[in-house]
């Protein structure tokens, strides 16, 4: 469990980075294969080293506050530049996985057609990433690197490889959110989705449990 700090606390603290990720998420009246309502939208995003995790990114508060920083992040990773306030805040914690790395976490709610629109807006950057790739084969053909290094300094540059919803319900045999969490998640961002689908209210604790034991059954 990672140690909680105040967001006050964290921005007194010197000599330590700051990163700023978020959960967006709304209602959603659709329903998968038409049968199953789907209920609410939940984003999060395949980071380009496969890794699941929340839009977002590095901020320094010496330059920017925390929340202007995040909706630069949200602008960069998903194409819209969500306004975010210290009202979305919910938590700021030391990182469990980087030293020196205090991790703040906010949760906004928003329209399913905003929703919709940022996911589109998330493909038409993708829709750079092919063009992107094009371009790398001429680049590499004029200065005689190999495209492969090429593209590992742009993937890396990339970032995002896509937004992914969340799916909050269950199947058969595991399908649904238990195979969700079976994922690899980025630093503590899997007890960030648990604890954000519980305190907004997505599902219930009992639902909750179950995803994570059955989740827990899988990676054995
Ligand atoms: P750069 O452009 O390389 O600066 O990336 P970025 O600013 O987009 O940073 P990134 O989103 O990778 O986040 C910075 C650090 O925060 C990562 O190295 C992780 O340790 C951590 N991190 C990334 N995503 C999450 C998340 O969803 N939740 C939490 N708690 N930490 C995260
Ligand atoms: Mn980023
Ligand atoms: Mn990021
Ligand atoms: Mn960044
Ligand atoms: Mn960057
Ligand atoms: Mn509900």
């Amino acid at each position: 469990m990672a140690e909680q700090i105040t967001r006050e606390d964290a921005l007194t603290r010197e000599g330590y980075r700051h990163a700023c990720h978020i959960m967006l998420y709304g209602d959603s009246s659709a329903k998968l294969f038409g049968k199953i309502p789907i209920k609410h939208i939940v984003l999060m995003q395949m980071r380009f080293d496969g890794l699941l995790g929340f839009p977002g990114g590095l901020v320094n508060p010496s330059e920017e506050t925390l929340e202007a920083g995040l909706s630069r992040e949200l602008h960069e990773e998903v194409g819209v530049a969500v306004p975010v306030g210290v009202d979305n805040h919910v938590s700021s914690c030391l990182s469990p996985s980087c030293p020196r790395l205090i991790t703040h976490f906010y949760i906004k709610k928003m329209t399913e057609s905003e929703l919709k629109e940022m996911e589109k807006a998330a493909v038409a950057t993708a829709t750079d990433h092919g063009l992107e790739v094009k371009t790398l084969s001429v680049i590499s053909r004029v200065c005689k690197c190999t495209y492969k290094i090429l593209l590992c300094i742009f993937l890396i540059c990339l970032q995002v490889l896509g937004m992914v919803r969340v799916p909050l319900y269950f199947l058969k045999n595991g399908g649904g959110l238990p195979y969700f969490l079976s994922h690899s998640f980025i630093s503590n961002s899997r007890a960030q989705l648990l604890s954000a689908l519980q305190r907004c209210g997505l599902l219930s604790q009992g639902e909750l449990e179950k995803a994570v034991r059955q989740a827990e059954q899988m990676r054995r």
